[in-house]
């Protein structure tokens, strides 16, 4: 079972245009996602209430979709407005026919949907702080082969870095040494608090100046990178979101306020998607061994996040079942490591 309560990436803004709609299957759920002709994006189950067929097959016109298969009509709240084959003087109640509508915002350029009980005191989806209401930079989307959790884990996973990740501009074997950075609990998960980044990462060096750098984690399975450099800011935002059991789908967004990173965007987005893709690569190896449902560990303190990470899980869900109050498991402490 997946988290409930919490917004999920669900789409890139930039990839949902005006009148368009796109079907998703996002928490084994199928959902159709659209944007409205004033430009709004909504949400909604994307089974036709009559016979099942999915509504995405058939049409929108910017204000309600049309199911293919009857032609009923429904709007973006999910209610439905109109079933053709209703004969004058037929006592058929079109109000009570509605599909379910899932909240949708769109924050940052990012479509976010909710899943889980409406409550007055509904969390709000994540944002970069800083950033305003800019859009990403660049933006790509990666399938992971896996659970959510091993998709999370594979990312916040520290050691791995100069075995996954070996490449010239990042870093290698040779250059592994202790770390030891400062840990602090955060809105529903982690931060590792603000620091000057690793000495060993070339790329960092590209952004000169004198930089700071803060990690927070929070559930579902949301990472924000937020990176200060002089007066500017540069921002990695990467969320993953359980499509089914076994498929999960990772976004990356990249924000800078940094004129001149501009024109090297056809360098940053490649380099990006090529380490993301070293972490899908990694874990779909890992499915091969998965498979015989070996017994697994979890290490200090290499791995203290994971065991965070899976702490945070089960409060949550604790709470979302008893409806008490989220307790946060994590204890400020630091963590030290090799890598
Ligand atoms: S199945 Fe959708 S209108 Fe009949
Ligand atoms: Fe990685």
């Amino acid at each position: 079972m997946f988290l409930k309560n919490l917004w999920y990436f669900a789409h890139r803004g930039d990839r949902l245009k005006r009148g368009a709609m796109v079907a998703k299957t996002l928490l084994g759920e199928p959902v159709l996602l659209a944007r409205d002709s004033d430009g709004v994006p909504f949400a909604i189950r994307d089974i036709c209430p009559h016979r099942g067929i999915p509504l995405s097959v058939g049409g929108f016109d910017g204000r309600e979709v049309e199911c293919c298969y009857h032609g009923w009509r429904f709007n973006r709240e999910g209610q439905c407005t109109a079933i053709p084959s209703l004969v004058e003087g037929q006592k058929f109640n079109v109000d009570r026919v509605r599909v379910q509508n899932y909240p949708c915002r769109e924050v940052q350029g990012n479509i976010w949907v909710y899943f889980g009980n409406e409550t007055e005191d509904m969390i709000e989806p994540p944002e970069i702080p800083d950033i305003g209401e800019r859009i990403p930079n660049t933006a790509f989307t990666l399938e992971f082969p896996c659970h959510v959790d091993h998709a999370v884990v594979g990312l916040m996973d520290p050691a791995h870095g100069p075995f996954v990740h070996k490449a010239w501009w990042w870093r290698s074997r040779r250059s592994i040494h202790e770390k030891s950075k400062a840990f602090a609990p955060s809105e529903r998960g982690f931060t590792m608090v603000r620091h000057p980044p690793s000495s060993n990462s070339a790329a960092y060096k590209l952004l000169g100046g004198s930089m700071t750098t803060e990690i927070s984690f929070q559930l579902p399975g949301i990472r924000i990178e937020h990176i200060r450099a002089g007066r500017h800011v540069l921002c990695g935002l990467t969320a993953v979101t359980p499509v089914s059991e076994t498929e999960t789908e990772l976004n990356h967004q990249i924000y800078w306020t940094q004129p001149w990173l501009t024109p090297l965007k056809p360098f940053l987005k490649p380099l990006a998607r090529k380490f993301l893709k070293q972490d899908r690569d990694i874990v779909t190896m890992q499915q091969e061994g998965l498979k015989h449902d070996p017994n697994l560990m979890l290490i200090n303190d290499s791995d203290v996040q994971a065991k965070w990470y899976y702490r945070l899980k089960d409060a949550w869900t604790k709470s979302t079942t008893s409806g008490q109050p989220f307790a946060n498991p994590v204890e400020a402490r630091e963590l030290r490591w090799r890598s």
